[in-house]
């Protein structure tokens, strides 16, 4: 299959929900992170969900955010050709500030769905905001992401030290007002590393707020962003009660982390100079019988060690949200 479009991902989130299960949405910056989460998720046959930040934008285009999107997505919309399951790109935490790359976006078809990211407004300018953003992509088929309440912690470049939960009655007056697809929650989650059984989830609040739309016949499904510290109970609990598409980043910059830190230990002998080597790397060592070894320092070495490990955790995950077989269902 391929990158697909609002339209498909609307269908895909309408299934989860009546199948009772979520998709995990996954953060890429760079392709180690997309072709081990294209592995994982092609060996379980789920579709797969991945987004980008503004931060991840502006680091691809060496500050240039526009040419970053415009690179990452094409990055992801080429690779995904080669792969037998659809692939999504949401547009994650983007803000009143980049209107601009918003447009790009919907203009060029870059992306299947896109957040926006109001939520430190407040609650009237969060509407007119969310509403702005959702008639720009009518018509498109591009799914419109809003949210309501503040999520605490720092994910790229949204930082709030306050957590602020959303209010089930507003919830309905916000998606009527915006006519947003989704629906970002607040309901205790944090961005960053966050310890699930330190954390207090508000299960009854999502149960709560899904129960108001629906009472006011509105088909928003639910989103949660800060999902890495949850634990496998926590990710079971707020799918039953209505989250179809769970946000993580943090879990897969610790897997990058980690698999390079770990592999570049163990390798450290066939990189750095042992004692009494000149460190002369301009010259490649020129002047000594030491050489650094290529088979090691080659960045597709460790690069391959960082696609294990981000299968490793997707798999985890997809069986935590329950989306494998959902490519093969189509
Ligand atoms: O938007 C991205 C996610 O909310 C990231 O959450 O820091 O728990 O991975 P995380
Ligand atoms: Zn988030």
């Amino acid at each position: 299959m391929s990158f697909r479009d609002g339209k498909q991902l609307k269908e895909t989130y309408r299934r989860a929900q009546s199948g009772g299960y979520a998709f995990m949405a996954n953060n890429v910056v760079e392709s180690n992170v997309l072709l081990g989460l294209l592995q994982a998720y092609s060996d379980a046959s789920s579709h797969l969900v991945v987004q980008i930040t503004p931060g991840a934008a502006k680091y691809v285009g060496g500050g240039d955010k526009r040419a970053g999107l415009r690179a990452l997505c094409r990055l992801i919309h080429e690779t995904a050709e080669a792969f037998p399951i659809a692939v999504f790109v949401n547009l994650d935490h983007f803000t009143v500030g980049e209107m601009d790359l918003i447009r790009v976006a919907i203009d060029e078809r870059l992306v299947s769905s896109i957040m926006i990211d109001a939520s430190q407004e407040s609650f009237e300018e969060n509407v007119r905001i969310s509403r702005e953003v959702v008639g720009m992509a009518s018509g498109s088929g591009i799914l419109i992401e809003a949210e309501l309440g503040k999520i605490k912690g720092v994910e790229d470049e949204i930082a709030s030290d306050e957590a602020l939960y959303t209010d089930p009655e507003e919830a309905v007056e916000f998606i009527r007002r915006t006519g947003a697809d989704l629906l970002a929650i607040s309901i205790g989650t944090q961005h960053g590393v966050s310890k699930g059984r330190d954390i207090e989830l508000r299960i009854d609040l999502a149960e709560a707020i899904r129960a108001e739309l629906e009472k006011n016949d509105l088909d928003a499904p639910l989103v949660l962003h800060g999902s890495s510290g949850l634990l496998p109970d926590q990710v079971r609990d707020v799918i039953r009660h209505g989250v179809c598409k769970l946000n993580k980043d943090t879990h897969y910059q610790y897997a990058y982390g980690r698999a390079a830190c770990s592999f570049y230990l163990e390798n450290s002998e066939a990189v750095l100079p042992p004692e009494g080597v000149e460190d002369d790397v301009l010259n490649l060592f020129a002047g000594s019988a030491w050489s650094p070894d290529k088979a090691v320092f080659d960045p597709r070495v460790v690069g391959r060690e960082i696609q294990r490990q981000v299968v490793v955790i997707a798999t985890e995950l997809i069986r935590q949200a329950g989306s494998a077989g959902s490519a093969a269902a189509e």
